[in-house]
């Protein structure tokens, strides 16, 4: 995790490191720092807490360079102080990292014994030193940078400054990202096209292994071997307004209502509306296949299992969802005529990527699901297939999980369709089906007064249960982590056939539970678990449609009616209003909606 930015410039970077770690505080904010070269000498400004807090420090004594670096952080290894804050110094070197430094505690042992002493208790001041040691002994720069590269095991993105070598910033990358941003007599490197795209919108995606020397006019780019590359400058759009708030008060907030637009130019992207047809581009032959193998982490493994009740239901095709972190370790057995399918929104969860490499290495054709369509996972699969809801920046994930349900929902019909599940009628029925989804999301979303004054209780809660069945498991699964993780309250979900065998035993007078339950196959079930959760004093929260409303137990306290569907987009339905359920329970306990404790937006760390 953590962002950072490196910008060799012709004016004062400070605004613009400030302006640019603003845009990455959605990768950490336990703390932030910046260092420049002023006079010549390294000059470095850090502060636990959020960039704002930095802010107070560099309005006190601004750092007044026109080269310089900044990070912000989210904590591994050592507490969020200012000490283990980056930029992080060593003799002449002095930079930021992202990533973690696997040998770091050896490598820390030998520099001791050496006589080098440290000032914090992370990975990153090991690099400095090993960076300073290589060029004390003599090397340039860059050699001295291979040199350490060469001895580091781990990930990083790095940018750093060497005093005496002014106009210069050098960078690497391995299993973090960074790229290259080249402005006119200026230069910049970023953890990605948001950090840089105030200053330009030419950029180079890094490749794994690459380190690099920028100045004010150009690029030096070498591989792992050393050896000059060149890499593609490409022209990235990263368009002021798409992260911005509007008028709403939190990203979260906005990033909810925008799902019925992300939803839509998705879908658009998957369904032929003339011919009422789904096609997911990239050639896959889904009549050969024998599985499909989802990895994932977080909201996006909560999308994957939605993909696969949707894909096994209609397209009888076996898939397998796994969270990718137990996934990568557990050595699993595997199909090679099987699709590996990598949803992520980020596309540098490091977990999911290193599911994903392990799938490719047994031979299995890739696929993935991601929003940042320049990101590490979306170049090394065989196929992409975006997710087109624009740049997601609240922490909690929501118009990407949609988003994400939408390719699975169309994926799930063209491969229906291609196995012979289902005919060129019942197609084109359930893409016309699909293409409501965008209308019946933003008639969910008006429910947001009504889920409001539900959250007024639920705030007051301890513990809340989700249940669900069938595609509303997943479902009950993504309401009860988007409560948790911007609230703080304890929530679990639970298929609810299995209420019987544990959960109810938390089921009293304080305990919310959120039943979801459309007026589908699985409602009868349903609304019998609903019947048992009263029985026992349980207060139900139910969100259902207008036929489960009349078809509720008696006694039925607090109903959502959410507009009526076919099950095949109610997850999309639904959704909303289980993200304006956590969202205003978090607004009303006045948690930080968009930058929770402890979390960040993309887990590049394992
Ligand atoms: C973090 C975020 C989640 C996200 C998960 C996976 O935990 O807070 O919102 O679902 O990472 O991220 P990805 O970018 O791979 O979808």
């Amino acid at each position: 995790m953590c962002g950072i930015i490196g910008i060799v410039g012709k004016s004062s970077v400070q605004e613009r490191l400030l302006e640019s770690l603003k845009r990455l505080e959605y990768r950490g904010y336990d703390s932030a720092g910046v260092a420049g070269i002023v006079e010549g000498r390294l000059a470095r400004r850090r502060a636990a807490g959020k960039i704002r807090a930095l802010e107070d420090v560099l309005s006190a004594n601004p750092l007044n360079a026109t080269v310089g670096i900044g990070h912000t952080r989210w904590a591994t290894h050592g507490a969020p102080t200012e000490a283990n804050a980056h930029p992080h110094k060593a003799g002449r070197v002095t930079l930021v990292h992202n990533g973690i430094i696997e040998n770091y505690a050896e490598l820390r042992e030998t520099l001791k014994a050496e006589g080098r002493t440290f000032e914090s208790q992370t990975d990153t001041e090991v690099i400095a030193h090993l960076l300073d040691r290589e060029i004390a002994s003599g090397k340039a720069p860059l050699h001295a940078l291979k040199a350490t590269l060469d001895q580091m095991s781990g990930a990083y993105a790095l940018a750093i400054l060497v005093e005496g070598e002014d106009g210069l910033i050098m960078g690497a990358r391995r299993g973090s990202p960074l790229v290259v941003g080249f402005g006119e007599g200026e230069m910049f490197l970023g953890s990605d096209a948001l950090a840089v795209g105030p200053f330009t919108s030419r950029i180079a995606y890094l490749e794994e292994g690459d380190f690099v020397a920028i100045d004010h006019g150009s690029a030096r780019i070498f591989d792992e071997t050393g050896a000059p590359v060149e890499r593609e400058v490409k022209t990235v759009p990263a368009s002021a307004a798409l992260v911005e708030k509007g008028n709403y008060r939190h990203f979260m907030e906005k990033e909810i209502h925008d799902q019925p637009e992300g939803c839509q130019r998705t879908l658009a992207a998957y369904l032929d509306t003339l011919e009422a047809r789904a096609a997911m581009p990239g050639g896959v032959d889904f009549a050969a296949l024998e599985r499909i193998q989802i990895v994932a982490c977080g909201t996006a493994y909560i999308a994957g299992l939605m993909g696969k009740y949707l894909i096994e239901q209609l397209a009888d095709l076996p898939v397998d969802v796994e969270i990718a972190s137990e996934f990568r370790y557990r050595a699993p057995a595997l199909n090679a005529k099987s699709l590996v399918i990598a949803v992520s929104q980020s596309g540098e969860t490091a977990d999911t990527l290193a599911a994903l490499r392990y799938c490719k290495a047994k031979g299995m054709k890739s696929a993935a699901v991601v929003n940042a369509v320049q990101s590490t996972i979306a170049r090394e699969v065989d196929v992409v297939w975006p997710i087109h809801c624009g740049p997601e920046i609240g922490v909690a994930s929501t118009k990407a999980f949609t988003a994400q349900v939408s390719v699975m929902t169309a994926l799930a019909v063209a491969a229906a369709r291609a196995r012979g599940r289902i005919d060129a009628d019942e197609e084109q029925r359930l893409v016309r089906v699909m293409l409501e989804a965008p209308r019946l999301i933003a008639e969910s979303i008006k429910l947001e007064e009504s889920v409001r004054s539900i959250a007024v209780e639920v705030a007051k809660a301890r513990d809340v249960l989700y249940l669900g069945r069938g595609p509303m498991y997943p479902l009950a699964l993504e309401g009860a982590l988007k409560l948790k993780e911007i609230s703080y309250i304890h929530a679990e979900g639970y298929a609810a056939g299995e209420l019987k065998h544990g959960p109810i035993a938390l089921v009293d007078e304080a305990t919310p539970i959120v039943i979801l339950a459309p007026y589908d196959s699985y409602f009868e079930k349903s609304a019998s678990n609903m019947s048992e959760v009263m029985a026992r004093g349980g207060q139900v929260v139910f969100i259902t449609d207008p036929e489960g409303q009349r078809h509720a137990p008696a006694g039925a306290q607090v109903v959502v009616t959410a507009p009526r569907c076919d099950p095949l987009i109610a997850p999309l339905v639904m959704a909303a209003p289980i993200q304006l359920l956590a969202y205003h329970v978090a607004v009303l306990k006045g948690a930080d909606v968009d930058q929770p404790r402890n979390l960040a937006k993309s887990v590049t760390v394992e």
